[in-house]
């Protein structure tokens, strides 16, 4: 409809015969399926250093990164390691950087590469180097450790049971899809380009306090940590770790952000603070 008034997508369009394009008749751009041989630029190295070393492979049809490392691992370099466990995209292991972007190996299809150019293949550049492509991720494991556990509330009902609303449940369902992947502690400037490990937990760990803070059942509070000892001010929204995260998780807009704004109730808005006492850790809130 595009009556007086009223402008429609429609209306907005450019006349091809007013821009002088010709209308496409070719049908959508099918990436072709890999065939033949390409180049690997793999980092082999450990602590002391390292380097990029070339492989020419051949390559097929559905093949993903990792199979093409495994084939140059067996059939050039037996010494080449790799961390890898499920090769589908749910272990979290084969986390690595592809032409520079975080990525699962196992999920990053050829065919989505240009294989007219070498694809450079390295470890994860925000934690320390022990082997070509494998990273030390044990400071995650450290982290992780620090921030306080679940604490539920007293069970609801005699028979030692509690009642949630399906809503509530829903919120935190996201966060807990996480893989552990680490890709987004990988791409966070904060971590890798600032190496502030020590002052800041990193978007996967804030996302770990989210799943906690937002459950129904939990009564436990770590605002006072996330601003302090777990650092949520270094993070600006930049919305990197979102972008990579091979899980979708929405981490700024639904972890970070409400996360942050919890620390400004508490110790910048005293009305909010007032408000959270009565009503944010009482049963059936969360
Ligand atoms: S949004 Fe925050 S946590 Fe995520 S990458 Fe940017 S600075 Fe890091
Ligand atoms: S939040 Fe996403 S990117 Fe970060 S560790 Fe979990 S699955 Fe990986
Ligand atoms: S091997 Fe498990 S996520 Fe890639």
């Amino acid at each position: 409809m595009s009556g007086s008034g009223v402008v429609t997508n429609e209306t907005m369009q450019p006349d091809l015969a007013e821009t002088g394009a010709v209308e496409s008749t070719q049908p959508p751009e099918v990436k072709p399926e890999p065939a033949g041989r390409a180049t690997f630029r793999i980092w082999r190295g450990d602590r002391q250093g390292g380097k990029l070393v070339d492989y020419t492979t051949k390559v097929s049809p559905g093949m993903v990164v990792l199979d093409a490392v495994h084939q140059i691992q067996a059939e050039q370099a037996n010494d080449l390691a790799v961390r890898w466990n499920c090769k589908a995209g749910k272990c979290g292991s084969c986390s690595a950087e592809v032409n520079g972007s975080p990525k699962l190996m196992c999920m990053t299809r050829l065919s989505e590469l240009r294989l007219e150019e070498p694809v450079t293949v390295e470890p994860m550049r925000a934690f320390p180097p022990i082997r070509d492509l494998v990273t030390d991720v044990s400071w995650n494991f450290q982290v992780k450790q620090r921030i306080k556990k679940f604490k539920p509330r007293s069970p609801d009902a005699p028979d030692g049971t509690w009642r949630m609303a399906q809503s509530d449940i829903d919120r935190v369902q996201e966060f807990r899809k996480c893989i552990e992947c680490y890709l987004c502690q990988d791409v966070c400037h904060v971590l890798r380009d600032h190496h502030l490990h020590q002052s800041f937990i990193g978007p996967r760990f804030l996302v770990h306090v989210a799943a906690l803070e937002m459950h129904p059942l939990d009564v436990e509070d770590r605002i006072e940590e996330l601003r302090q000892a777990h650092g949520i001010g270094y993070c600006n929204i930049t919305k990197c770790c979102t972008k990579v995260c091979p899980e979708h998780i929405t981490i700024t807009d639904n972890a970070i952000i409400p996360l942050k704004e919890r620390v400004v109730d508490e110790f910048f808005d005293p009305l909010g603070k007032l408000i959270k006492i009565f009503s944010r850790k009482s049963p059936g809130n969360s």
